[in-house]
């Protein structure tokens, strides 16, 4: 370009956005674009499937209370995050989680593979009071989600919206979630939910 564009380029401050706008978005696209067709992006890891009735009801609770203020859910491909916390996050790992729940805000652990490394109890007296297991913990209480069943109807309807956006429920799931979920308490729901998570991840770090 000879310098008298150059110089009417950075006199026009309009003509520049616009050319600023095009020149980032086709470096976005070349990013993205590409990413959209990647198998491994945007299938299943195998095993994957949409969460159960339960687990569902308790990703909703999740993002209601605000956990991922707190917890990230994603290791990272460094080998500190490994060691600490186990294989490294997938993308396929997540292609039913709407909206994904990586996050980078650590004022907690990562949760991406916390699955399994409680029981069902400590997790059970830990939500309801975190001091009386970790005592210098300062993870808020969440005693209500003991008290609150899970609304079965509601979940339904959520599976269903879940179901059209091209999640494989099959109708007899949806009908069963109501069931399924009967007589259980918010509690129960967040701690099916993680107990399931990073169940599919590699073995590991
Ligand atoms: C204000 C920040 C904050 C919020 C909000 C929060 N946590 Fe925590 N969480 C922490 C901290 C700090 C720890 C580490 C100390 C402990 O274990 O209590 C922790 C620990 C945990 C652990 C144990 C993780 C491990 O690997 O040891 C789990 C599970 C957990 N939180 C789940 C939740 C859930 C579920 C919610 C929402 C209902 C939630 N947290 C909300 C801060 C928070």
């Amino acid at each position: 370009m000879s310098n008298h564009a150059h110089e009417k380029i950075e006199k026009n401050v309009g003509l520049m956005a616009v050319l600023i706008a095009v020149a980032v978005s086709f470096g976005g696209l070349a990013e993205i674009v590409p990413l959209m067709r990647q198998a491994e992006a945007i299938e299943p890891l195998q095993g994957v499937e949409p969460y159960p009735a339960l687990e569902l009801a308790g990703r909703d609770v999740y993002i209601r209370e605000g956990c991922y203020n707190c917890h990230s859910q994603m290791v990272r491909t460094l080998r500190f995050e490994t060691e600490r916390y186990g294989h490294y996050s997938l993308a396929g790992e997540s292609v039913y989680d709407r909206p994904f729940q990586w996050g980078s805000k650590r004022t907690g652990p990562d949760l991406a593979r916390v699955g399994g490394r409680y029981n069902d109890e400590w997790h059970r007296v830990h939500l309801i009071d975190p001091r009386a297991v970790v005592p210098e913990s300062n993870m808020p209480s969440f005693p209500w989600l003991a008290e609150t069943a899970v609304d079965g109807g509601d979940l339904a309807d959520r599976m269903r919206a879940l179901q059209r956006l091209g999640d494989p429920y099959t109708d007899e799931q949806i009908e069963q979630a109501p069931y399924e979920v009967q007589g259980r308490s918010e509690l129960d729901a967040v701690i099916a939910y993680l107990q399931g998570l990073g169940k599919h991840a590699p073995r590991g770090g």
